[in-house]
Formats: C-alpha cells, sequence, structure tokens
C-alpha cells in the first residue's frame, strides 16, 4: 500500500476509528474534511498513540512469519543456485553417468545419508573397478548402508558392512528390508581394530569416511592393505579441497570451519603423498571426481538439520575450494 492510498483510508475511516468525543474537535475535523486535508492532526494525542501502537503490533506479531519467510526464500534461492551449478555444462555431461543409482527410491536414499550422496559416489568410483560376483567386499565405514546395498545388488559381491556410529543391527534391519540378508554381514567396529583374517578381501572400498581414519601415517599399511589379498583392489572416495589451504582458511569459510576439517580435508596431491609411502600398495589413479555437484546438490536437499546447515557452507563455498578426492590402488 503506498502512502497516498494509506492517506486515503484514514481519512475516511478516522471519523469510526478514532470518534472525539470533543464538541470542537469534531467542528475542527468537519472543516478540514471539507477542506479535503488528509493530516492527522486532528487526532488527540493519546488516540494517536493508540493507532500507531496498533500499527508497531500488528508488524511485531508478523515479524516471526516475515523472518520465516525470507530464509525460505535465502534456502530456496541457495538450492537454486546450487541447481543452476549443476546444470553447468561440464555436469550435463556427469548426469548421464549415474544410470544405476538412478535407479533407487529418493525417499528411502535422503532418509539413509549422511553426506553427499554416497551411492553417485560409489558409481563413479567403481568406474574404474572391475567387481565380480561373489568376490568378497570390505565396505569400511559404511554409515548406514547405501553403498553395501548398492555393491550387492548391483554386482552381485558379499558385501561386510562395518561402520562405528552405526549399530549393526540398525543396519542388519535396513539391510533385511532390501532382501539382502544373504549378501550383506553388518559389523561393529573401529577402523584400527577390524575383526577380519588378512588377505580376506577381494577388494577394500571407502566412501566419506576413510578421512577421519585414514589420515594417520601408517593407517593403510598397518590396518587396511593387510586385510587384502594380493593383486586385490583398495578404493577410497573422501571429500577434500581442491589445494590445500596453505594461507590459512579463506575468511567466507571460517564460520563454518571445525577445527577437525583442518586434518580430514585435504588436495588430492597429498593423499597421493599419503599413500606413495606405503610399501604395501601401488596407486592405480588418485584424482578428482565429476561427481561434486551433483552428490552434494542431493544432500542439501534432505531433510535434517546436518544438511540444512551444510547449505550456508556450500553457499560461501561457491564451487572454488571443496572438491571429491578418488583412490584407487593394488595391494602387492
Ligand atoms: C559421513 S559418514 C558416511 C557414511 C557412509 N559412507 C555414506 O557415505 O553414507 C562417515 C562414517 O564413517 C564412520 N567412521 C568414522 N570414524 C570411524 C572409525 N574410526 N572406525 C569406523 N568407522 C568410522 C562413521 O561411523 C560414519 O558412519
Amino acid at each position: 500500500m503506498n502512502i497516498s492510498s494509506l492517506c486515503n483510508l484514514i481519512h475516511y475511516t478516522k471519523p469510526f476509528l478514532f470518534r472525539s468525543t470533543k464538541e470542537s474537535d469534531l467542528l475542527k475535523y468537519k472543516k478540514r474534511r471539507q477542506a479535503n486535508d488528509n493530516s492527522l492532526l486532528l487526532l488527540s494525542t493519546p488516540k494517536l498513540f493508540l493507532f500507531l501502537s496498533f500499527l508497531f503490533l500488528s508488524f511485531l506479531f508478523r515479524l516471526p512469519s516475515v523472518i520465516f519467510l525470507l530464509k525460505q526464500e535465502k534456502e530456496a534461492n541457495i538450492k537454486n543456485k546450487l541447481y543452476k551449478w549443476c546444470e553447468k555444462d561440464k555436469t550435463k555431461k556427469v548426469k548421464t553417468m549415474f544410470t544405476k543409482s538412478s535407479k533407487y527410491d529418493t525417499a528411502f536414499l535422503k532418509e539413509n545419508m549422511m553426506g553427499p550422496n554416497a551411492i553417485k559416489i560409489i558409481e563413479e568410483l567403481l568406474e574404474s573397478l572391475k567387481l565380480e560376483e561373489g568376490m568378497r567386499v570390505l565396505d569400511l565405514g559404511c554409515g548406514k548402508g547405501l553403498t553395501s546395498i548398492f555393491l550387492a545388488k548391483e554386482y552381485g559381491v558379499t558385501v561386510f558392512a562395518t561402520d562405528l556410529w552405526i549399530s549393526a543391527t540398525e543396519n542388519y534391519d535396513r539391510i533385511k528390508s532390501m532382501g539382502l540378508e544373504d549378501k550383506i554381514i553388518p559389523i561393529h567396529a573401529e577402523a584400527h581394530d577390524l575383526p577380519f583374517a588378512d588377505e580376506f578381501f577381494d577388494v577394500a572400498i571407502s566412501v566419506d569416511a576413510y578421512h577421519y581414519f585414514g589420515i594417520e601415517e601408517d593407517y593403510l599399511t598397518k590396518h587396511l592393505a593387510p586385510l587384502v589379498k594380493k593383486g586385490g583392489k583398495i578404493a577410497v572416495a573422501v571429500p577434500g579441497l581442491k589445494k590445500e589451504f596453505t594461507d590459512g582458511v579463506p575468511e567466507e569459510m571460517q564460520p563454518y570451519w571445525f577445527e577437525d576439517m583442518s586434518m580430514t580435508l585435504h588436495s588430492g596431491d597429498w593423499w597421493y603423498n599419503l599413500w606413495k609411502k606405503s610399501d604395501l600398495v601401488s596407486i592405480d589413479e588418485c584424482k578428482e571426481m565429476k561427481c561434486l555437484e551433483e552428490a552434494w546438490k542431493d544432500w542439501l536437499s534432505c531433510d535434517n538439520d546436518y544438511a540444512r546447515r551444510d547449505i550456508g557452507m556450500m553457499e560461501a563455498e561457491g564451487g572454488n575450494y571443496f572438491n571429491l578426492v578418488l583412490i584407487i590402488a593394488t595391494r602387492l
């Protein structure tokens, strides 16, 4: 409503809203009305005060809904930005990659994601691996088992779905609901204390988890590589950085930066140099993955507080710093 229509409204409603009891006021009012005067001068001070209080209170009561709407709009803008980000030419090509993961029920995935869409990540990771039916695969840090389900369903391998934060019983319920209890064995274990025999696995895979424990210099040689058969493969995908932050964390990222992120997020070169030190593996590939935007977009659209918190972080990041690093090595 513009100022002139507001004045008109006040002008025509004031006899009803602010009926003055004083005869002199009424006379003055009539005169003013004849003169088509829009001013509020005729209102007595307490009534003017009441009127302004009424305006202020109605604004105050509407404030939370206004804030809520602004927030909604901000989130929608961010999601829209991220969507546009994924619509760039280079990522259009990427979309055609997800022929397997696009078959999965979106609601089920969103309910069980713990970060960037793990099945899109594993689909890309597996482009470089040859899995055969009946192989034994370790899924280390499997979370709620999305990657284990994908491995068992798409490749017919036997998966040892191992995780710390998610209990074996919780994962077993999910595995049974998918009818995969003959293919996936849920295990609750810490990555430094894995309950498996040496050279038990054909392949060890870890998606969005290895950076929590694998940053230790001797982790690969001491804990993971020995569990894989000679000639077997170790394949890891971790969230990382395009380049190490040698001059400190960029200012725009600081509000979202937790201390452990400086320890866990690293560039592809950093991971390459770490794995090069192990004499139990030879590195086949170490590169930036193509599915970053797609996997993040899926995560940010999940209905949980962690995903909502990450929207702000990804807005600040603006496509400048994060990536997903893939490392594949052969067990020597
Ligand atoms: C961000 S979640 C990702 C889960 C799953 N891979 C996915 O992408 O949906 C990281 C997972 O790493 C696991 N993890 C972290 N530290 C671990 C440790 N020391 N031993 C075993 N698992 C660990 C957690 O239990 C958690 O489920």
